[in-house]
């Protein structure tokens, strides 16, 4: 019985120190073989790297330096190096194209070299549908899109609003000294856009001020938003009416030269997720452009409910998006989100969508 047992013993012991053997020198592959197989540590590991950006061209031609760790200098985005030198093709993670280059044929995608396993090759656009050209060519080639749209694998917006770290002092009782009623900024006078058609209507109810090229007012950039700061209304009219096609004349124009903005473009819901209520006023609230000329008449006469329209002020800034390096380092942040493997099988009808 005793003789058993103490042999058990034995046994369980010499197992025991079998197996940490085995564990011991299984060590140093067993623990890639569990990066490769558990997905948090795999995480981990690669958030904890540098992920590589490689920017093929610089869209329009023109560059910018990249010295330096230049997304964490400049827009505190840890481990991400950003470059644009063709030779590191092989160790990029991600691939930029810049959509417009390669339609117009100024620029190639490098098939003619082996496209490392797990590379990404990004599709890069801010131009509104309309703009892009023909994309059709440019099925089941790309991974990943970034565009100013929410459904983009990383959304570069033309700007956004922030919550500000303290509550700002307001203007409240500050005069307002505006000397128009409705300002219309356009540079791209086309009579087909239906901001042209909804322009037209609008000044059969209320006067309208036209500035830019297209008038014998053009504006400087230097001169736009005080102008603007003179107006009541700011047409907000882009020329196209796209998803999430929502540009600078909202954010920049209108928001920061500080008038209400008036907005045509992307659908109600599309402003009503990146922009608070009571922040601007949309066409497509209206059941006629008269409506909102009206509307837009008594609104100015009413001093109290007018100023209601800038109480945002109060929690919100505006971050404007205007360097291509900030929305380069952005694709970092979100590249541990990306989903492991995707192909834009229709890269074309992607861009399409939900556009009327
Ligand atoms: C990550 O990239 C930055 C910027 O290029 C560089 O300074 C740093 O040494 C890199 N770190 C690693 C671990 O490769
Ligand atoms: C109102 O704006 C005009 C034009 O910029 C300026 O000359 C004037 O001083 C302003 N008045 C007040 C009270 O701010
Ligand atoms: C990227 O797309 C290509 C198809 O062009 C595909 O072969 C590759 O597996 C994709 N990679 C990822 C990481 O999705």
């Amino acid at each position: 019985m005793s003789v058993l047992s103490s042999m058990k013993k034995g046994l369980l012991l010499c197992l025991f120190f079998v197996f940490s053997l085995c564990l011991l020198s299984a060590w140093p592959r067993g623990f890639q073989a569990l990066t490769a197989v558990n997905p948090s540590t795999f995480y981990n590991l690669r958030s904890s790297r540098n992920v590589t950006i490689l920017l093929w061209y610089w869209p329009f031609g023109r560059s910018f330096s990249l010295k330096g760790d230049v997304c964490w200098d400049l827009y505190r985005i840890p481990r991400c190096r950003l470059v644009d030198q063709r030779s590191l093709f092989p160790s990029a993670d991600v691939v930029v194209f810049h959509s417009r280059e390669l339609v117009q044929g100024q620029q190639k995608l490098p098939f003619d070299l082996p496209r490392p396993q797990g590379q990404r090759w990004a599709w890069m656009s801010l131009e509104a549908p309309v703009y892009n050209g023909n994309l059709e060519q440019y099925a089941n080639i790309f991974n990943m899109t970034i565009t100013y749209r929410r459904d983009a694998d990383v959304t570069v917006p033309y700007g956004e609003l922030l919550p500000k770290e303290a509550e700002g002092h307001l203007v409240e009782n500050t005069p307002l000294n505006k000397s128009s009623l409705v300002c219309w900024v356009v540079s791209n006078y086309r009579s087909h856009h239906k901001r042209s058609q909804v322009y037209h209507e609008l000044i059969a109810t209320v006067p309208v001020r036209v500035y830019g090229h297209w008038t014998r007012t053009p504006l400087s950039s230097r001169a736009l938003l005080p102008t603007i700061s003179h107006c009541y209304f700011y047409l907000a009219f882009e020329n196209s009416i796209s998803k999430d096609y929502i540009t600078e004349k909202l954010w920049r124009n209108a928001y920061q030269g500080g008038a209400v903005p008036v907005v045509l473009g992307a659908p109600l819901p599309d402003y009503k997720a990146v922009a608070p209520p009571n922040s601007f006023i949309h066409v497509d609230e209206f059941a006629s452009i008269k409506d909102l000329g009206k509307f837009l008449q008594q609104l100015a006469e009413d001093d109290k409910r007018y100023r209601e329209y800038f109480t945002w002020k109060h929690q919100w800034k505006v971050k404007l998006y205007t360097d291509w390096r900030e929305r380069l380092c952005k694709i970092c942040s979100q590249y541990n989100s990306l989903p492991q493997q995707k192909v834009y099988t229709d890269l074309k009808a992607w861009v399409k969508v939900n556009n009327t």
